[in-house]
């Protein structure tokens, strides 16, 4: 009879010890406590130009209307999960997060944790945004605060059962996601460095312009080195050197204010509200963004 149970017992035992592992690495790892009041909010004015570094209002404001600060969310993102849908990130204290605290906001966007201390899907680019600084967290905080608060709610994700488990993001971030350690290396010079923070970041351009592996994270030889848009359709260009080493700075800087590119033609697609975006921003934003650019290694297109 002990011959029998032994192996049953064993296997009970590293059942359990997985189980256990995997609770362990997959929990979520909020940077400040809940309710923490450390964190106060900042400047909203330039909250206003964070905001539009970072295209908050590309994803965030409610779709088929005009208004850009109306964040009632409700946007389908398709991706190969399934359908997400982006949430209200009005000042409503009910519907959208006017009830959160300045660590409540830094924890989503700098580590991917929600206020209830559950992960959240990386199609939120906090994988980008984790680079923000506390200082702009705060002030976006405050520019959030200034808008109309939208008491619509949007729908819920439409994605595949086997992903809605939000624990196993954790898995996810354990390989992909580095938290509060944006890509890209501060050189000294204050014009590139400026560029670094607002290319990786804030205007986290890598996540349309690279390609992805299997599990939707960026694959590090294709950054910006082009890729199948999110939704399968088109392909985002190479914004290298050896996509785009002909324009100079200054071009760079035009089509990030205008949209309008060297060829005389002018950016189409996501890009166009990307420039809604970058137009916002100062002259010296926009020609630092261009300079980090073209200090970028030139990178071959991947093969779609
Ligand atoms: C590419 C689209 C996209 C962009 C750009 C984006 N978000 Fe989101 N955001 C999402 C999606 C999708 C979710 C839902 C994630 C989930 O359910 O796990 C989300 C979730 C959030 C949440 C959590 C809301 C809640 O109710 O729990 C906050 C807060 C948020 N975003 C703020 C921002 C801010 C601030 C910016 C700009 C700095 C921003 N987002 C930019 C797509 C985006
Ligand atoms: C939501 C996805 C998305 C994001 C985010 C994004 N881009 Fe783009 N970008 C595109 C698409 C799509 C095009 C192609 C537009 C076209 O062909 O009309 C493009 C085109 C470009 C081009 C022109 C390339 C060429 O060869 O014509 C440049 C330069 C560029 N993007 C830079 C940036 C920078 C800098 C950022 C970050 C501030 C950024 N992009 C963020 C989707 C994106």
């Amino acid at each position: 009879m002990l011959e029998g149970t032994r192996p049953v017992s064993f296997a009970i035992v590293a059942i359990l010890v997985i189980a256990t592992l995997v609770w362990f690495v997959t929990r979520p790892h909020p940077l400040f406590a809940a309710g923490d009041s450390g964190l106060t909010p900042g400047d909203a004015e330039r909250g206003r130009l964070v905001f539009a570094a970072s295209g908050c209002a590309s994803c965030h404001a409610s779709p088929g209307q005009p208004d850009r600060l109306k964040l009632g969310g409700d946007l389908a993102l398709a991706s190969p999960y399934g359908s997400f849908r982006v949430p209200n990130i009005s000042p409503d204290p009910q519907a959208g997060i006017g009830s959160w605290s300045v660590a409540d906001l830094a924890n989503a966007l700098i580590a991917g944790v929600s206020p209830s201390g559950q992960h959240y899907y990386p199609v939120f680019p906090y994988a980008s945004y984790t680079g923000m600084t506390f200082d702009d967290v705060r002030d976006l905080y405050a520019y959030l605060h200034t808008l109309r608060p939208v008491a619509e709610r949007p729908q819920p994700h439409d994605i595949d059962p086997m992903f809605r488990i939000r624990r196993f993001v954790g898995f996810w971030k354990l390989l992909f996601f580095h938290e509060g350690r944006p890509e890209g290396n501060a050189i000294g010079d204050p014009m590139h460095d400026r560029g670094t923070y607002l290319v990786e970041a804030l205007g986290h351009c890598a996540e349309c312009h690279s390609s992805r592996n299997i599990f939707g994270a960026i694959k590090p030889k294709t950054r910006f080195a082009g890729g199948v848009s999110s939704e399968g359709v088109g392909f985002n260009p190479n914004i290298t050197p050896e996509g785009i080493g002909s324009w100079s700075e200054q071009e760079i800087a035009e089509m990030l204010r205008s949209g309008r590119t060297p060829d005389h033609g002018y950016v189409g697609w996501s890009m166009a509200d990307v420039v809604e975006n970058t137009s916002e921003l100062p002259e010296s934003d926009r020609i630092a963004m261009a300079r980090y650019l073209k200090s970028l290694p030139p990178r071959p297109t991947p093969r779609p």
